[in-house]
């Protein structure tokens, strides 16, 4: 993707070309990046806003997030409207000079509209409508739900769409049913209604899901169910399964898009309109959210299951995490922010320790390593009451006194004014670290495809993609997390992780991009079907053969407790997870053999040239990613790249004129930089949660 700034007064207009579509989005950011918190005035008496509202600008925060779980305050019955308190409120973010993000409403319908038409309620897997009193819990394809969405988004829109406070909008709050689907009646129209517009004949769907096994075929498209495990005797069909996963995001996405454009409409061009996504859920899709201005992430790195690197791990989380969320949402459409991060302790882990002392610094830190255009801490107050009681905020219970996470934020705010003054918007990547630019090729199809027929208790689609960006991240390689709309050829290496589902126009297009010098890297589970998750009427994978130089391809994995080996050179490697094993032609190199189990002596890895680049097919996922990265570092080294090879959770990357580094792991580690570097902030020797900045 090429990339033109143009900076314009105060504004940044960033325009991409990516060669299929063009976008403009604008976001202010002479700032570099800010930060701001969430501020819930609903759930404070109105005494205490000006203390809290003063405060939170007194300690550095920049913006201020209001009204995404607000209904209930904003229409307290039918049709009677509320908006003075929150008028009152952006007054007070005006007085203090905070920017406010604005919510639409819409994750939290009040209870007098859902008793009214309990139909517009989600059903869930079981079967069951679900209750009010959380939240997320009305289906996007309810017209009655739409209706009240529609008038309440309206009237905000056109109270606020001129007030100059508002530096952007916030549509809805992680809008996806938090990993339930919707079962309800509204959605198995819609779902029939999306099945004819994708078949238009039901032939065609039978044929496309292949209903004839287990006589499945349908007569008419008002026949077919939404199709849910728990209501099946045995597997349900994993192409109809597959269709729900996509329709499924695809109402998400919708849901947003209507309510950009009931927005829109009073909104002027230059103010943003975002929603906020998870990652981890794979029931919505980031790239369905293009046409957004800009799409955010919330990240809650060490919610304690999470064990990170080292002793200490678990209090900060692994280094990929807050990582691969940057690469990935910043190129859904250029440009991203963290509209939710973790503010120290949580209440919803299955255990929820401490975070280490520094490690939410550092987690600012590493989003401004990510160029994130802004990072919105989740909460300011720590709730008295309410569902996430033992959730941290900004400040603690008592109303004033800022918790250890929340001086960190102020020592940023400090910080960042220093990183200021340093700011060149014209500062470019250094030579020798453009030229490692390294792209991750994600589709969700394969998520979804593979994670339901996952084919091993050991198999995570998320897991692969984010060990090879962490072995990346080890060679303080520039990485960007791209799907099929992005050009290829601006990356010297390319890694096509399980991509599984493919039709030949893809397979030409790496084959371009290898012949012009590209180095292309595929692993397990590429290519083995058809993009509606068909096996080909072929040997398996034989589409990528003639990249991958092979004559036939099986594969295998072993029960958990059983670990196979596979050799490269003298060296030894243990592997379990999945293997393919590669039948070679004459024509390739192979980088390693399976050691044992009847197939010893058979290729797990190879490597071809072709033109003037390289394919490298790396048929084994193994647990400790050893194989993998010996593997890719040779792929660089033959490709010419100078990499690093930095020990396990340090990251440093360079941003802005910066480079910046952080230790994740629970040693300490000596940073190496040039003498003529002048150091910004912290020290070489890194402990720790510690971040390190030089320019
Ligand atoms: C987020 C959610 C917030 C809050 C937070 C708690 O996923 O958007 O509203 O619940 O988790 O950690």
């Amino acid at each position: 993707m090429i990339k033109l700034r143009f900076i314009l007064l105060n504004t940044l207009l960033l325009i991409s070309f990516d060669g299929f579509c063009q976008k403009a989005q604008i976001i202010e950011s002479n700032r570099l990046m800010e930060l701001g918190s969430y501020y819930y005035p609903e759930q404070w008496p109105e005494s205490e806003w000006e203390r809290d509202i003063k405060k939170m600008s007194e300690l550095g925060f920049e913006f201020t997030h209001f009204g995404e779980f607000a209904w209930s305050t904003l229409e307290p019955k039918e049709g009677k409207f509320c908006f003075d308190w929150l008028d009152k409120a952006i007054e007070l973010a005006t007085k203090y000079n905070l920017k406010v993000i604005l919510c639409t409403p819409s994750p939290t319908p009040p209870v007098w509209l859902t008793q009214k038409h309990p139909e517009l309620l989600i059903v869930n897997e079981d079967g069951r409508r679900v209750q009010h009193g959380a939240r997320q819990h009305a289906s996007w394809n309810s017209d009655i739900y739409r209706h009240y969405v529609e008038r309440i988004v309206t009237i905000m829109a056109k109270r606020y769409a001129n007030n100059p406070q508002i530096w952007g909008w916030q549509i809805d709050n992680e809008p996806s049913h938090y990993r339930s689907r919707d079962y309800s009646e509204n959605a198995r129209l819609a779902f029939q209604k999306w099945l004819k517009n994708k078949y238009n004949s039901i032939e065609k769907l039978n044929e496309t899901w292949g209903t004839a096994f287990w006589s499945q075929t349908y007569n008419k498209f008002e026949q077919i169910g939404l199709p849910n495990q728990k209501e099946l005797v045995q597997r349900a069909n994993p192409h109809a399964m597959l269709d729900f996963k996509r329709f499924s995001a695809d109402q998400a996405a919708d849901f947003v898009f209507w309510q950009q454009k009931l927005l829109r409409k009073y909104i002027p061009d230059n103010i943003w309109i975002t929603t906020n996504l998870m990652s981890e859920y794979s029931e919505v899709d980031p790239l369905r959210f293009k046409s957004l201005d800009i799409v955010t992430y919330t990240k809650y790195p060490a919610g304690g299951s999470t064990l990170g690197h080292g002793e200490q791990g678990f209090r900060m989380g692994y280094s990929n995490s807050i990582g691969f969320a940057n690469d990935w949402f910043r190129n859904v459409n250029g440009v991203t922010g963290v509209m939710e991060l973790q503010p120290g302790q949580v209440n919803w882990g299955l255990v929820n320790p401490q975070t280490m002392p520094g490690a939410v610094r550092m987690w600012i830190y590493h989003a401004f390593a990510g160029d994130n255009k802004f990072v919105c801490n989740y909460r300011f107050r720590q709730p008295l009451s309410g569902s996430e009681q033992y959730h941290y905020g900004i400040i603690q219970p008592d109303g004033v006194s800022v918790s250890m996470p929340g001086n960190e934020y102020v020592q940023v705010s400090q910080e960042l004014k220093e990183l200021r003054k340093y700011y060149n918007p014209s500062d470019t990547m250094p030579a020798y670290y453009s030229a490692r630019k390294t792209a991750i090729l994600y589709s969700p199809d394969n998520r979804w495809e593979m994670e339901y027929q996952p084919q091993s208790t050991q198999w995570n689609y998320i897991n692969l993609l984010t060990n090879y960006y962490e072995i990346l991240q080890s060679f303080t390689v520039p990485v960007d997390v791209i799907d099929e709309s992005h050009d290829f050829s601006q990356y010297h290496v390319l890694i096509a992780p399980a991509y599984q589902l493919l039709d030949k126009k893809l397979i030409q297009r790496w084959e371009n991009y290898v012949s012009n010098g590209g180095h292309l890297v595929l692993t397990t589970r590429t290519g083995q079907k058809d993009r509606e998750a068909h096996l080909w009427n072929e040997k398996l994978s034989a589409p990528i053969y003639p990249l991958i130089g092979a004559r036939n391809l099986i594969f295998d994995m072993l029960p958990e407790s059983r670990y196979g080996e596979v050799r490269s050179g003298n060296k030894i490697y243990k592997w379990n997870n999945w293997a393919d094993i590669v039948d070679v032609s004459d024509s390739v190199e192979v980088w390693a053999v399976y050691n044992n189990q009847y197939y010893k002596g058979q290729a797990g890895v190879t490597h071809k040239k072709i033109g003037k680049g390289s394919v490298t097919y790396i048929g084994v996922d193994s647990d400790t990613g050893e194989l993998e990265k010996d593997m890719l570092r040779k792929v660089y080294n033959q490709a010419s790249i100078e990499i690093s090879d930095l020990p396990e959770g340090i990251v440093i990357q360079w941003c802005h004129g910066f480079w910046i580094a952080m230790n994740y792991s629970s040693m300490s580690y000596d940073i190496d930089i040039p003498e003529s570097s002048t150091i910004i902030l912290g020290q070489r020797n890194l402990k720790p949660a510690e971040v390190f900045i030089w320019r």
